[in-house]
């Protein structure tokens, strides 16, 4: 088991497949991207698919999601997928995406063992989208949201940051269509992750305040709280449900106590939080011929190792080193 001082288990794995994406979104990296792992850092099909199994097999991990950057980017993935939905015990397999790919991929991705899929879209403007993303993309990414449905990688969870006088006037009108379409809508509170170190606090739109907006246009009734178990978003019955809204406030109401992640970076890193100052090589044992048992005690050392919680609030918080997009979110 992949225990941590503070009693919690990491049953929940998040695999980063690329650091690399296609999108620019501004709350992530900066217009030119950034320097992107080299091709031998990363770990192949294999090893990844070898550091999942000793997850699910030898450590208690249920659920395996894949991220990025973009993993539709990953040429291995749909073989990725097949491998660890032959997994025994078989683990629940997700997948983050921005959504673009999804309209070719879909159909295979859920005949090799996909079960659900997150997809992040912020506005329901085109212009808007490349205001927020640098491409015009918008389209592709609608395009792969209706084919993750028709595929039947459902619920079809969506993923929004409001940004400050870009698209925060959106919350009301984004979540009216998300419940025409069946989407679960989350909001995310912007988190100090971004790779040019411009986070703001003061400008950043809280969960309060996406509540508010909401509550403008909508009813909301608290779920009750034992239903939420370790997920991040807090969640709200819209017009007495049951659909629902969710709100994943990172910052302003932090979930660390119930955390339940451990993550894996493109580059084989564990990393035990998403705000780890550290993390523990897992490729040179893995590289070096290590057996699958070094390799678990290593992970679980890693897990040990974790801290209370992100820190955001501590006057001494340091952002990680690397950016969400090379972590995975
Ligand atoms: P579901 O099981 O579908 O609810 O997944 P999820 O919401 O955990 O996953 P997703 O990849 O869609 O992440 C949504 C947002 O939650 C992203 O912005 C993540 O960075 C954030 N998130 C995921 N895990 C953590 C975590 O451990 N800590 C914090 N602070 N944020 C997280
Ligand atoms: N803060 C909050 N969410 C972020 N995401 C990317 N960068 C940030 C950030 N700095 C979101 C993406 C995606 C999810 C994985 O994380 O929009 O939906
Ligand atoms: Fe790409 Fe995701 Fe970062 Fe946007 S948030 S640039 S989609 S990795």
């Amino acid at each position: 088991m992949l225990l941590d001082t503070f009693g919690r288990q990491a049953v929940d794995l998040r695999v980063s497949l690329t650091d690399r994406c296609n999108l620019r979104c501004t709350y992530c990296m900066p217009e030119e991207g950034l320097q992107w792992l080299a091709k031998p850092e990363l770990l192949t099909d294999e090893e990844i698919v070898r550091l999942v199994s000793i997850a699910v097999r030898d450590l208690g991990v249920r659920e395996v999601r894949f991220t990025g950057g973009e993993p539709l980017l990953r040429p291995g993935l749909v073989g990725i997928v097949a491998a660890c939905a032959e997994l025994a015990p078989r683990p629940e397999i997700s997948l983050t995406t921005n959504g673009i790919g999804l309209a070719r991929t879909a159909t295979a991705l859920r005949a090799a063992g996909l079960d659900r899929v997150n997809v992040s879209l912020d506005t329901l403007d085109p212009d808007t989208f490349h205001t927020l993303t640098r491409r015009r993309r918008h389209h592709d990414v609608l395009e792969g949201l209706a084919a993750a449905e028709a595929a039947g990688l459902t619920p079809v969870k969506l993923n929004a940051v409001l940004m400050r006088g870009v698209n925060d006037h959106e919350a009301a009108g984004l979540l009216g269509w998300c419940l025409e379409r069946g989407y679960e809508l989350r909001f995310i509170e912007q988190m100090p992750l971004d790779a040019q170190h411009g986070w703001d606090r003061s400008q950043m739109v809280t969960a309060e305040e996406i509540l508010g907006r909401l509550a403008e246009a909508f009813e909301l009734t608290a779920e009750p709280s034992a239903a939420r178990g370790a997920a991040p978003a807090e969640r709200w019955l819209v017009d007495g449900g049951p659909a629902s809204v969710g709100v994943i406030a990172s910052v302003t109401r932090p979930f660390c106590r119930a955390c339940d992640r451990t993550r894996l970076t493109a580059d084989g890193q564990v990393r035990n939080c998403l705000f780890a100052t550290g993390e523990t090589d897992l490729r040179t044992a893995l590289r070096s011929g290590a057996a699958d048992a070094e390799i678990g005690a290593l992970w679980k050392a890693a897990m040990w190792g974790k801290k209370a919680g992100a820190g955001i609030d501590d006057p001494e918080f340091l952002q990680p080193v690397r950016p969400m997009s090379a972590i995975g979110g």
